[in-house]
């Protein structure tokens, strides 16, 4: 029916327009004489038709990945051996990435890198050797941390990047606070 209907507004479409470029925009009007007209008004003179409009939505237009905020998988491992798996945002740290999603990693210090309690094991040497190098702080830090290993880091020193994605995390059974004692910020 649709196409039908269609079909039709666009013939008589074609007999206006042909009539207006065959007499100079010309265009006669039943009983009335030809009256010039411009294409403006060409066009009120076409019949009434129904609105046509895309079905494309702005959701849809981000899809093309423009807009969307790129994100990477991260799993934590709880101390009960529990995983969580998460979509951490670009350029969030792994301290601000676990207390969004209700992980009890410590961060005494709040991310200044002045302790040791957001400790996190990185759980394979491969994904380990992908992050940045830790810098002078951040490893002075890490010789405070409990249960130090060969890939423990600082939560909130590692950035999400793009190489970084599925980067499992293992929670230390245990952590040191030697700078706020006793201190332990709630999520943010
Ligand atoms: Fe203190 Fe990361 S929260 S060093």
């Amino acid at each position: 029916m649709w196409v039908s209907r269609i079909s039709c507004l666009g013939t008589q479409a074609v007999k206006i327009l042909t009539r207006g470029l065959l007499f100079g925009h010309f265009v006669r009007i039943p009983r009335t004489p030809y009256i010039h007209v411009s294409s403006s008004r060409l066009l009120q003179l076409l019949p009434q038709t129904p609105q046509y409009f895309c079905t494309t939505s702005a959701a849809d237009s981000s899809e093309d990945g423009n807009e969307e905020e790129q994100t990477i998988n991260v799993t934590f491992v709880e101390t009960d051996g529990m995983e969580k798996h998460c979509k951490v945002p670009i350029g969030t740290n792994m301290l601000e990435a676990a207390h969004s999603n209700d992980i009890e990693l410590e961060g005494a210090c709040e991310g200044s890198c002045a302790c040791s309690t957001c400790h996190v094991i990185v759980m394979d040497m491969d994904q380990y050797n992908r992050l940045p190098d830790p810098t002078d702080e951040e490893n002075d830090m890490l010789d405070l941390a409990f249960g130090l290993t060969e890939t423990s880091r600082l939560g909130c020193q590692i950035e999400a990047k793009p190489e970084m994605d599925a980067i499992r995390l293992a929670l230390p059974v245990a952590t040191r606070n030697f700078a706020v004692d006793g201190h332990k910020p709630k999520p943010h």
